[in-house]
């Protein structure tokens, strides 16, 4: 079942056999089961490596979410791009403390406030100027390119260390075949920062 139609589902006013969760699904189906493009000696490695980011939930924190016709959406225009430049770092109306945020990019807690990374292969932004050496090395170690500052949460470094070489190396080959976005994602805001922005009370 295609996007569109799930939409139409939705607003029949007899449907009631697509629960909210479906429809939220369906988007992530017609993303999981696009046609793969990629041709030529990698294309096993692509597929593979579009199935580890779609089942290992990349899309979740690194695609911005935009409010669709029956709610939060992926906007796969933005695909994997991060967190949206032009919302700046500062908490946006209406998402105070921990909430993430209309695009579900921006992340508070203790470690202070974190802005997912932009993984499409943009090279002044994104993941375009890295290595697969790099990139193994920061999963692996849960550091920036393996000796920079720790990756902050909520990105899953805990679980994704466990990873194959094999599927991290398909993974990296997939994110680099993805459309290039020029978007540049904040620094992190260091906790005070946000205990003195909550506290703000104009904010
Ligand atoms: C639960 C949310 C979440 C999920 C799921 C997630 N990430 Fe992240 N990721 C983040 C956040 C937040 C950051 C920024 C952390 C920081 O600034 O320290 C990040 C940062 C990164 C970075 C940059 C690290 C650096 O040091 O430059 C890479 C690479 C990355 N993620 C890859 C992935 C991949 C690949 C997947 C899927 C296998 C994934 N992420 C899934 C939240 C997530």
């Amino acid at each position: 079942m295609d996007v569109a139609r799930a939409a139409d589902q939705a607003t029949a006013p007899t449907s009631g056999t697509a629960s909210a969760t479906d429809i939220a699904s369906m988007t992530w189906d017609a993303y999981a089961s696009a046609p793969s493009t990629a041709t030529g000696p990698n294309a096993d490695k692509i597929k593979r490596g579009k199935y580890v980011a779609t089942i290992a939930g990349c899309n979740d924190c690194h695609t911005p979410f935009k409010m669709g016709p029956t709610g939060p959406e992926p906007d796969l225009s933005r695909m994997l791009s991060g967190h949206p430049e032009q919302l700046g770092s500062m908490p946006q109306a209406g998402a105070p403390g921990a909430a993430p945020g209309p695009t579900n990019t921006r992340f508070s807690g203790p470690w202070g406030v974190s802005f997912t990374a932009n993984l499409t292969p943009d090279v002044e932004t994104g993941l375009g100027q890295w290595t697969f050496r790099n990139f193994k090395d920061t999963i692996r170690s849960g550091r920036h390119m393996g000796r920079g500052r720790p990756v902050l949460p909520p990105m899953p470094i805990m679980m994704y260390k466990h990873m194959t070489d094999e599927d991290l190396e398909a993974l990296f080959t997939y994110l680099q075949t993805i459309p290039a976005i020029r978007n540049r994602v904040p620094e992190p805001l260091p906790p005070a920062t946000e205990a003195a922005v909550a506290a703000t009370p104009s904010s």
